[in-house]
């Protein structure tokens, strides 16, 4: 078995890191790039840092018209992994990696998914509602945004005196831990149970 995974991430990364990291020393699988639709996202220097390819196609339209496709076909990528990637991914990736496009969304969807709902965003409006725990959700991409099928959620509590930063530390440490996991399984199984920790 020999799977290679391509990670598309738009800021600063630390979930592509800790994936690359996580697989490293996995003979089975290979991570040769990491694409971002920002140049100057701190992600190309984590990629840097750990000797590992990485990408910019800055225009909507690369994703739209078949260049990225054309570019991870090329190279023979399997599966597509979002690590914060902050675009609307197209039905012409959709098609071509059917069930082979996995999310991380911030939240315990469908609570705070959606179109614009992103990092800080998310726990911001998971606070302004008075939530008293949020999560993360990971999840198979379809053509609307965050609805794709939950694969697996992990919950956090929200105390009262929580900023918005001390929730996205929360649900960092959350994604730190079960990402890489629960993408192995899935990449072992193809399918993973849905549960909640
Ligand atoms: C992560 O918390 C991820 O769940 C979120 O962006 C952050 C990226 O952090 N993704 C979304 O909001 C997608 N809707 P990172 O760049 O440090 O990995």
């Amino acid at each position: 078995m020999n799977i290679k995974v391509a990670i598309f991430a738009s800021g600063s990364g630390s979930n592509a890191e800790n994936i690359v990291s996580y697989f490293n020393d996995k003979e089975w699988i290979s991570i040769p790039f990491i694409i971002s639709n920002k140049a100057e996202a701190f992600v190309h220097q984590r990629a840097k840092a750990m000797e590992i390819k990485s990408f910019s196609f800055c225009k909507k339209e690369d994703f739209e018209n078949g260049c990225v496709l054309k570019f991870l076909k090329e190279r023979n990528i399997d599966f597509i992994v979002l690590a914060g990637f902050l675009l609307k991914i197209p039905e012409n990736l959709i098609d071509a990696f059917p069930n082979k496009i996995i999310n991380i969304h911030p939240a315990l969807l469908p609570k705070y998914g959606g179109k614009g709902m992103y990092g800080d965003r998310v726990h911001q409006a998971a606070i302004d509602a008075g939530e008293m725990e949020t999560g993360i959700s990971i999840h198979l991409v379809n053509e609307q945004y965050d609805q794709g099928r939950i694969l697996f959620q992990a919950s956090c509590p929200i105390d009262k005196q929580d900023a918005v930063l001390d929730v996205a530390k929360k649900v960092h440490e959350l994604e730190y831990k079960y990402f890489p996991k629960v993408l192995e399984e899935y990449f072992k199984n193809g399918v993973t149970n849905k549960s909640t920790c």
